[in-house]
């Protein structure tokens, strides 16, 4: 049993086959990064012109490393949403195709939780329930999971996504484009106590996230101070700056988890990938005495391997494919109401 899974729900495009053990023959990531970068974010019409232009590439690239052809694939999965309506559409429509022509399943999967399934891609043995924080460039929010494909929303970003703030601040002082991994970097080198920022508060006592008010402290900062990278506390305000927004995600998970007494944590997406919220996420789960899990860096932002995992994940549940080749993508966000809870 070979899935092929194929995502472009954003400005990465990738594609990866996995076998009935979850192995991964073969993964490729080809992002926009540099396409994107002038615009200081993702330019959604140039995002899915380049799709079309890669996918192509990508697949045989892919199945070339898992030396396959793609008469050796017996399922195709691929992101049906949430995410850029154009993108989307030159992934599904580039999947519907390969199965309406070579006469095989088609598994559909939501990008939250591909991300979330990401995490048991190394690693199966995460003990439930579980509390799974999903922070990336377009979502933040937290699921609890009684067992597997199992979610229940208990907080969600009311504006901002956390990787959509560094990504802003970023492009704020010229720093490139995406912003997450260039603050990752240059944040090493400041003191995240010299500034002060405050914890982002529900005053309803929900456990939702926002991550605009800290945006525009940020902002008023830099205006008032004139932070710049000439600034003698450049560093210490990327670094502070950084430190906020872990806080405000661990302080949110905190909570959760003392209301929801989980066996574990999980945190994944774009911003999962930086080093200090890893190493801090990792602190309080030991000191909480809960398992931590959090996917290697490569497969924290988007990536085809997630999206294969969940659709075999799928189809060991039993869940029967549609052979419906009028699918259309979605948008916007659709889990707990995801289409896995037909196999539950
Ligand atoms: O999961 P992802 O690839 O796409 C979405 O589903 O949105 O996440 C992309 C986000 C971007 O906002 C990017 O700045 C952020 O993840 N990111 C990081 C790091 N690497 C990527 N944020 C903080 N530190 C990083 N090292
Ligand atoms: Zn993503």
């Amino acid at each position: 049993m070979r899935v092929l899974g194929i995502e472009t729900s954003c400005d990465e495009t990738s594609a990866s086959v996995l076998d009935e053990n979850f192995k991964i023959l073969g993964n490729v990531v080809l992002t926009q990064d540099e396409i994107h970068a002038p615009y200081g974010g993702v330019v959604p019409e140039l995002a899915s012109r380049q799709h079309i232009t890669s996918i192509i590439y990508v697949v045989q690239e892919c199945l070339s490393r898992a030396k396959l052809k793609l008469e050796d694939v017996d399922a195709y999965a691929v992101t049906q949403g949430p995410g850029l309506i154009g993108s989307l559409l030159v992934g599904l429509s580039f999947a519907k195709g390969l199965a309406y022509y070579f006469g095989k399943p088609l598994i559909t999967v939501d990008h939250i939780e591909a991300h979330i399934e990401s995490v048991f891609l190394e690693n199966r043995r995460i003990p439930f329930p579980a509390l799974a924080l999903v922070a990336s460039g377009g979502h933040t929010s937290t699921f609890f999971m009684k067992k597997k494909m199992d979610y229940r929303l208990i907080g969600r970003t009311r504006d901002d996504a956390a990787g959509e703030a560094l990504d802003k601040i970023s492009k704020f002082l010229d720093l490139g484009y995406p912003g997450g991994p260039v603050i990752d970097e240059l944040a090493e080198r400041g003191d995240p106590r010299k500034f002060v920022f405050g914890l982002p508060h529900m005053t309803d006592g929900s456990l939702d996230f926002s991550f605009s008010g800290l945006k525009t402290a940020a902002l008023k900062l830099i205006k008032e101070l004139k932070i710049a990278k000439s600034h003698p506390h450049f560093y210490d305000f990327l670094a502070s700056f950084e430190m906020a927004v872990i806080r405000a995600l661990l302080a949110n998970l905190a909570q959760a988890a003392e209301n929801l007494k989980p066996k574990a944590l999980i945190l994944c997406g774009g911003v999962a990938r930086n080093k200090k919220l890893r190493h801090h996420f990792e602190e309080f789960a030991r000191k909480q005495r809960l398992t931590p899990a959090v996917p290697s860096p490569e497969f924290c932002t988007d990536n085809a391997a997630m999206v294969a995992a969940l659709a075999l994940e799928k189809l060991k549940k039993g869940m029967t494919p549609s052979l419906d080749l009028d699918l259309n993508a979605y948008p916007r966000v659709s889990l707990p109401c995801s289409p896995s809870r037909e196999v539950r």
